[in-house]
């Protein structure tokens, strides 16, 4: 069976392409999830690409991933990252590697960005690469 690798994204990603293009760049989620799909199908694996601007639905996801018994879940929490003990809970309680990912590399930011409740539970972390930090943290998820 092909192993499925769920991509979550939080609030504001939706926006990417307009928002803020100095800092996040000009692709689209659209053309992330593209490039993303295309590199799943050369690793031979599936993808459960989404986003939502709602904290609860990401729990809500990050459960449904264990449910679905997926290999993996690549997660841009976006500011729930900063904030969000309900998303480490989530994390540590479902029994699925989860890799942090950013676009930007909130370590170089406002100070309140340098604190990750996702990566106290993360397995790993690819960050500052823009749109590649999807594609590198894809094929790390290939190789767990
Ligand atoms: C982000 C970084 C976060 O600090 C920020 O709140 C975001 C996007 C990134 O991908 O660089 O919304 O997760």
């Amino acid at each position: 069976m092909t192993a499925t690798v769920f991509i979550l994204n939080g609030p504001n990603l939706n926006l990417l392409g307009t928002r803020e293009p100095a800092i996040y760049g000009t692709a689209t989620l659209a053309d992330i999830e593209a490039r993303a799909r295309a590199r799943a199908a050369e690793l031979g694996l599936a993808i459960e690409f989404r986003q939502t601007n709602h904290e609860g639905v990401l729990v809500d996801w990050l459960h449904e991933a264990r449910a679905a018994g997926a290999k993996a879940v690549l997660l841009n929490a976006a500011a729930y990252t900063h904030t969000s003990v309900a998303l480490l809970d989530a994390i540590l309680a479902i029994g699925v590697p989860v890799i942090e990912v950013h676009l930007s590399d909130p370590a170089t930011r406002e100070p309140f960005r340098h604190l990750s409740y996702v990566g106290m539970g993360a397995v790993a972390e690819v960050k500052g690469l823009g749109p590649d930090s999807y594609i590198v943290a894809l094929e790390q998820a290939a190789t767990l």
